[in-house]
């Protein structure tokens, strides 16, 4: 590998050193690619890419998708999407307070890869918690493993942490859009590595369990996930990248108060 690699916080994801987005070749792609895929989420930091830049870094990495729930950045770019808190924001942010896996709640046909840049920044707060579902399944007893082996998962968007989202609706007086429900086996094979896909954000069940309690076995793996040991809280810079496989990342916004903070975010299948 040419390419400088430090691990995160316990172990979670891996930065990626010295380099700089607007002057890299065909092989450095893959090496990014190939870093991706063996730690699940990868920081570049500071590269202040412009909307043009970024929108072909995300489509050497995968194709983008239009994700219609968020607003776009504009028409040139419609695989950007702006996420925005302003000062006066009282709910909860986007996505925040429960560990999920972006739309966890699809079929077959759903996006791998999210990737966000900070495009503003408040100082010392508005971090993004990271857990590696890699690590968490391999701390995981052999008895539990044994149970869960072929296991399978009912994801929903209406799940947990849609109640933030819901709440947001209703203020607006917006119609709710009508719930997605989805099945995955919550341990997956990515890399060569087993890793626990359970979304606690969208989980609604599991099934197929081996000698064991399912709805208990719920709450085990929920717990067991967002343990202390397993997380890297992400304090972003201006111009950061993160770019995350929601295969074998959780991820979750910490609370942010009383600040205007920026991101763009793109979705890649
Ligand atoms: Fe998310």
């Amino acid at each position: 590998m040419n390419l400088s690699i430090t691990p995160g916080t316990n172990n979670v994801g891996a930065y990626i050193n010295n380099i700089d987005l607007k002057k890299i070749n065909q092989n450095q792609f893959i090496e990014i690619k190939k870093i991706l895929n063996q730690f699940g989420v990868i920081f570049i930091t500071k590269q202040n890419l412009n909307p043009e830049s970024y929108q072909n870094f995300a489509k050497n990495i995968g194709q983008p998708v239009v994700y219609p729930r968020l607003k776009g950045l504009d028409k040139k770019y419609p695989f950007i999407n702006v996420i925005e808190r302003k000062p006066d924001d009282k709910n909860l942010s986007f996505g925040s307070s429960w560990l999920h896996q972006d739309t966890s709640y699809l079929s077959n046909d759903r996006p791998r890869y999210t990737m966000l840049m900070g495009i503003e920044i408040p100082l010392g707060q508005g971090n993004t918690i990271f857990s590696s579902g890699f690590n968490a399944y391999k701390k995981l007893p052999d008895k539990i493993k044994d149970q869960i082996n072929d296991a399978t998962g009912v994801f929903s968007s209406s799940g947990p942490i849609a109640i933030t989202r819901l709440e947001r609706e209703k203020e607006m007086g917006i119609k709710s859009s009508d719930s997605i429900e989805a099945e995955h086996p919550i341990v997956k094979t990515v890399n060569g590595k087993k890793t626990l896909y359970i979304s606690p954000g969208h989980l609604m069940k599991i099934k197929n369990v081996k000698n064991a309690d399912a709805n208990r076995l719920k709450d085990y793996l929920i717990e067991h996930v967002n343990k202390q040991e397993f997380m890297f809280s992400y304090e972003w810079t201006k111009g950061d990248i993160c770019l995350w496989d929601n295969l074998s990342i959780l991820h979750m916004a910490s609370e942010i108060k009383n600040c205007r903070r920026v991101m763009h975010r793109i979705t890649i299948k």
